[in-house]
């Protein structure tokens, strides 16, 4: 039994990715059984937005798609978190029967906890949410485990790109996988890096980080825990942002004597002159290649000026949820990794 027709509609800045997957869907049923629904993003002169569902999606098991890191569409990660409430808001008044959110990149994730008089957005944003009686929000790699607890009503489904990095690893750079160290960036990642590290029989190093907090995205210093003396290395984050953190984790290891290396990430946001340092280190020759996922949308003249960049599809994995919860089965094996 399954929860009805399944219907996938997209806010503007997810379209690219609801495409993609529509595309990995049509491997796991018959095209008829669900269809990509058309919507409209209108913004007013005084930017206000509104989002248009073009078809009927009345009793549907209905899955709206929204990208917030999208560097190539020019609205604000605010206009997408705009669009993408109103777009919930328009699914629930059309009479859709389940409405699930697909955001791969949780928005403020990073602000899951406070030091001073600051806010937690990442909670405000989980209460906005919940106000929207979502049945279920689907994420990737969610920043903080802490957010799966500010969610009380609406199921909150993490999953992880860990096993499709891996594959692409694996499968891409067989050659590094000898000598391997995986090295986190930081402390909170090292049950992250430790999963890789397991999976691919490597050893494990981490970095001590530490931030300026008196600003936004500056990295202070970072020391290595470990040895990657002569080695290989593959760096795995969740986040590259400004690239703060990768740069001088990147100087480091070298300083500390490492063979090649590697990074690996899930949300390649690189912002700022993050892109043209790391055109730098692979003009250097000190890193081989950054592997991101296709969660954080790239255009084609990026991929061709920057060829160490490689892409991992990981919509397949959000198009194998979608199919499961709509014909209701146990979603533990898609969910339980790490
Ligand atoms: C921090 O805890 C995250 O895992 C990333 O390391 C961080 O957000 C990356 O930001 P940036 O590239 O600006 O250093």
């Amino acid at each position: 039994m399954s929860r009805g027709k399944l219907s996938i509609i997209s806010c503007e800045a997810g379209k690219y990715f609801a495409d993609s997957i529509a595309e990995a869907l049509k491997k796991l049923r018959p095209e008829q059984e669900f269809r990509l629904v058309e919507t409209k993003e209108e913004t007013f002169a005084n930017g206000e937005i509104k989002i248009v569902i073009e078809k009927s999606i009345r009793g549907n098991d209905v899955y709206i798609v929204q990208c917030m890191e999208n560097p190539h569409n020019p609205k604000s990660i605010n206009d997408r978190l705009m669009a993408m409430f109103s777009a919930v808001d328009a699914a629930r008044r059309a009479g859709a029967a389940y409405v699930n959110l697909i955001v791969p990149c949780y928005p403020y994730a990073r602000q899951e906890k406070k030091k001073s008089r600051e806010p937690i957005t990442a909670s405000l944003i989980a209460n906005l949410l919940e106000h929207l009686s979502l049945n279920s929000i689907i994420t990737l790699d969610v920043h903080a485990d802490a957010i799966t607890g500010f969610f009380r009503t609406s199921d909150f489904i993490n999953l992880f790109a860990a096993d499709h990095i891996l594959d692409y690893f694996k499968n891409h750079y067989s050659n590094y996988l000898s000598e391997l160290v995986v090295v986190s960036p930081d402390t909170g990642g090292v049950p992250r890096a430790r999963f890789y590290a397991r999976k691919l029989n490597a050893g494990l190093a981490m970095m001590n980080k530490e931030r300026d907090y008196s600003a936004v995205n500056v990295v202070d210093k970072v020391t290595l825990i470990g040895d990657v003396s002569g080695k290989n290395v593959l760096i795995v984050d969740d986040i590259v942002d400004t690239g703060g953190t990768m740069i001088n984790v990147i100087d480091e290891l070298k300083k500390q004597g490492a063979k090649e290396i590697i990074v690996a990430c899930t949300f390649p946001l690189m912002n700022g002159d993050c892109i043209n340092h790391f055109h730098e280190f692979y003009k250097n020759q000190q890193i081989k290649a950054v592997i991101g996922t296709d969660s954080v949308y790239h255009n084609k003249k990026f991929f061709e000026l920057y060829p160490w960049y490689k892409e991992v599809n990981i919509a397949p994995l959000f198009a194998k949820i979608i199919n499961t919860i709509n014909l209701r089965m146990p979603i533990s094996d898609i969910v339980s990794k790490r």
